[in-house]
Order: structure tokens, then C-alpha cells, then sequence
């Protein structure tokens, strides 16, 4: 069995026997919500982020990066257990209102907010509003004169030379992510200058799956740097500092796990002489949630080919992406195991793959399941970030999973199964013209 998913069985599934999640048997919910099915612990992903809150300090308020998992059941637990948010769309916005964040606990970053994603962040409310350009900068302004307000805004910076060690890199020399680290002061006084919007501080993030803690840590320090280059030219202290986030989660056993420990000993020592006002945050999607999640699909057909044993299984790449490399450079095949007995292992390599009609539609080339036949149901793990909301739903036209969050010993839906008919919804194919533009010309 390999390393990860034993650990990670240790946590979802520690008794011998058929895995549960959550305490409930993975058969009964495959029974009663049907199959594909994405499930989440709502008590593991409670404990990660009470795990990072107890190692970084009072200090540093943990923000839930929405876009890993828009589940509100989920997010709200997180809410409940502490977490602020962070968001990056209109959409996010409202899973963040619906989840019961609170103003002040919400920040909004993305490279691209427009001016809609800009009024609905006001609407609700959000507290920071992370500026990427002096152009989203222009475009704040607009909609800041048009209601009469005064946003608070923080500038995310571009380091140089990000050493975060993030493999998703999300900063450095041209990038389009962020405020080049050497236009910040001037970026700064500008703001401070216009006084269309209260500057409250910085913001940086380098990427997504760092594992190297030093790196990161380097990172964290880049902004630290800024603020007080900041201050110093406003003559004043900035009242927020985001340090990053994207603190990798193994998926495999070739890449480490991230010691969050040792992170925030490292932050605590980095902020230990900033104002007393001053506030911390790090956003984290992947590290709170990912191990949470586990997607279960069903066998539809077992086949040998060319003398190995395929199994094709009624999930897919069109659900879960990410676990079929989609995004990766090298695919990592995530941990899959055999419900009825996770722990068993095969020595006859099994392929699995969904039903599109693409070769990238696997899940494993060859993965180590003991004997499994037609109607048994499979597992694959660290299913809880970046799975349904890093997927192309649309293609082949399959429904949307169902999704449920256990709790507590319950489980509850938390997102309906589609229907092939919602392929439908939103096309206009009435043919009257009601929506067309006509040639130039042409009545
Ligand atoms: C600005 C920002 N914050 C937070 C995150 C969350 O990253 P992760 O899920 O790796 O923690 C991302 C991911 O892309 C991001 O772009």
C-alpha cells in the first residue's frame, strides 16, 4: 500500500473493515446518494484548520481560499470553526454570503475582478478588496464614485524573485498576478494620494503546492519587506498583511508533506516587532480541505486489453481533473483504493477510467487494487480541493456529481445530482431571432 494512502486512511478510515467516512460506511451513502459522489469530512477538514490555527498564533487569521471547494455546508463549518475567506469571483461572493461570512473576514483577490465583481463585493460587504494593477485600481474607483463609498484595499505584491517553492508558481518577473515589487511605494502613494479608497495594506501570494518551508517562509518575508517600505513612505502603519498560502498537500507518495509546525514558528518569529494593530492573514485552500474529500464511483465494466485489466467506472476526469493530471506537467495518479477493503492490495495492476471519449480520462494506469469486478465501488482520495470546481463539467454532457458533507455522524446533501436535461439549460435553440444580431444592412 502506498505511504499516502495509508496515512490518509489513518485519518478518513482508521478501523479495519469496508472504509467509512466520517463513521458512515462508504456503501450506505454510495446506496443512498447514488454514485458518482463526492464526499467531505467536515470534522477532518475542522481539525486542519485547527491544526494551522494552533501553529501560527492568534496573530494570523486563517482565510478558506473558496475556489478550492465552493461547498457552502463546508465552508460554513470552517466559518463556524473559525475561518475567515478568501474569494476571486462574484460567484465566490455568494457561496461566501450563503456559507454566513461576516465583512471584515472576507478578502477578495484574482487578477481580473471587473467592475460587476467589484459591486458585488461591496455589496456584501467584503472588508479587503486585493488590487492586482493600478487599471482594477481605475476600475475601483468607478464604481467607488458611482455608490459614494470608500473600499478598503490592500496591493498585492509581485516579488522578483518568489522563492516560495510553490510547483504552481503564481508570482515572479512577468507575471500577471500582482503589483511588481518595485511599483509598489509609488502604487501605495497613489492610493493614499486619490483618497478614493483606504489602503489597508498588502497582500501576496506566490502559488499553490509549496512544500519547501524556507521558501515559503522567504515569501512571507518579501511581504513583510513591502508593508514596511510602505509605511515608511506613508509615514504611517499599514493595518493588514497577507503572508500567502498554497501549503502543499501530498497526492502521491513522491512529493513531501508541507510542516505547518515549522511554518508557523517561522511567521511567529517573522512578526514578532509589527504593531500591535496590525493583522496577519495566510489564505488556504488545498492544505484545509483536500483530505477531507473522497469521490466515490462505481465499476461499470471490467475488460482485459493487450493482457492488462482495465476497469471502466461511471466517474471521470469531467468530476475530478485533477486526479486525472489535468493542469499537471507529470501526472501524479492520486490514491485509489478498493471500498470494501481499502487496505488490500493486488499485485496485477488495474487501468481505470471514466466514460469519456478521451485517453485522459484515467484515474490509474496501474493501480495496485486487489481483485474488483463489475458493480464494486472504488475510492479515490484527496478528493476534497480542487476536484468538481477544477473540472470541465461540460464535456460529454455527464450531470453534475451529488456532493454530501458528513457531520457530526450525519450525513447531508449538499449539492443535487444533475440531470442530463440540464445540458439544456441557458441554450437558446428556439430559432424566432429574438436574440440575434442581423448584418448590417439586413432588416
Ligand atoms: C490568491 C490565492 N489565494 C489562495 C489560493 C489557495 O491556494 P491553495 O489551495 O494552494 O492553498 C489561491 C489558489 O490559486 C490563490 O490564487
Amino acid at each position: 500500500m502506498h505511504a499516502s494512502a495509508a496515512r490518509l486512511l489513518a485519518g478518513l478510515s482508521p478501523d479495519p473493515g469496508p472504509l467509512r467516512i466520517g463513521g458512515i460506511a462508504a456503501d450506505d451513502l454510495a446506496a443512498r446518494f447514488g454514485t458518482p459522489l463526492f464526499v467531505y469530512d467536515a470534522g477532518i477538514a475542522r481539525a486542519r484548520l485547527a491544526a494551522v490555527r494552533a501553529a501560527f498564533g492568534d496573530r494570523v487569521q486563517v482565510l478558506y481560499a473558496l475556489k478550492a471547494n465552493p461547498c457552502v455546508r463546508l465552508a460554513r463549518a470552517l466559518r463556524e470553526a473559525g475561518a475567515g475567506a478568501e474569494l476571486a469571483s462574484a460567484g465566490e461572493v455568494v457561496v461566501a454570503r450563503a456559507a454566513g461570512f461576516a465583512g471584515e473576514a472576507m478578502q477578495f483577490a484574482g487578477p481580473g475582478k471587473d467592475e460587476h465583481d467589484f459591486e458585488a463585493a461591496l455589496d456584501a460587504g467584503v472588508g479587503t478588496l486585493n488590487l492586482e494593477s493600478p487599471a482594477e485600481y481605475d476600475a475601483l474607483c468607478r464604481v467607488a464614485a458611482r455608490r459614494g463609498a470608500r473600499p478598503g484595499v490592500a496591493i498585492r505584491i509581485n516579488p522578483a524573485r518568489p522563492a516560495s517553492g510553490a510547483r504552481v508558481r503564481m508570482a515572479g518577473s512577468g507575471s500577471k498576478f500582482g503589483v511588481d515589487e518595485d511599483r509598489v511605494v509609488a502604487f501605495a502613494e497613489t492610493i493614499e494620494r486619490d483618497r478614493v479608497c483606504t489602503l489597508r495594506g498588502v497582500h501576496m501570494y506566490a502559488g499553490s503546492q509549496a512544500f519547501d518551508v524556507d521558501a515559503w517562509l522567504a515569501a512571507a518575508e518579501r511581504a513583510v519587506e513591502a508593508a514596511r517600505a510602505i509605511e515608511r513612505a506613508l509615514g504611517r502603519p499599514l493595518s493588514s498583511v497577507g503572508l500567502g498560502g498554497g501549503f502543499g498537500v501530498p497526492a502521491s507518495d513522491r512529493e513531501p508533506t508541507f510542516d505547518v509546525a515549522h511554518a508557523g514558528r517561522g511567521a511567529r518569529d517573522l512578526i514578532a516587532d509589527a504593531p500591535a494593530a496590525q493583522h496577519f492573514s495566510i489564505e488556504l485552500g488545498r492544505w484545509l480541505v483536500a483530505e477531507c474529500g473522497v469521490y466515490l464511483t462505481r465499476i461499470l465494466y471490467a475488460k482485459e486489453s493487450a493482457g492488462r485489466r482495465h476497469v471502466i467506472v461511471d466517474g471521470g476526469l469531467h468530476h475530478f481533473g485533477a486526479a486525472a493530471g489535468l493542469g499537471a506537467v507529470i501526472k501524479r495518479p492520486y490514491p485509489i483504493v478498493a471500498c470494501a477493503d481499502p487496505r488490500a492490495e493486488g499485485h496485477e495492476p488495474v487501468a481505470g477510467g471514466g466514460p469519456l471519449c478521451t485517453p485522459a480520462d484515467e484515474f490509474a494506469a496501474a493501480a495496485a487494487l486487489p481483485r474488483v469486478a463489475r458493480g464494486d465501488l472504488l475510492a479515490v482520495l484527496v478528493a476534497g480541493a480542487y476536484g468538481l470546481t477544477f473540472s470541465p463539467i461540460a464535456f460529454l454532457s455527464h450531470p453534475t456529481p451529488a456532493e454530501v458533507v458528513v457531520d457530526g455522524g450525519t450525513a447531508l446533501l449538499a449539492r443535487r445530482r444533475g440531470r442530463p436535461e440540464d445540458v439544456l439549460r441557458d441554450q437558446d435553440f428556439a430559432g424566432d431571432g429574438r436574440n440575434s444580431i442581423a448584418p448590417p444592412g439586413r432588416k
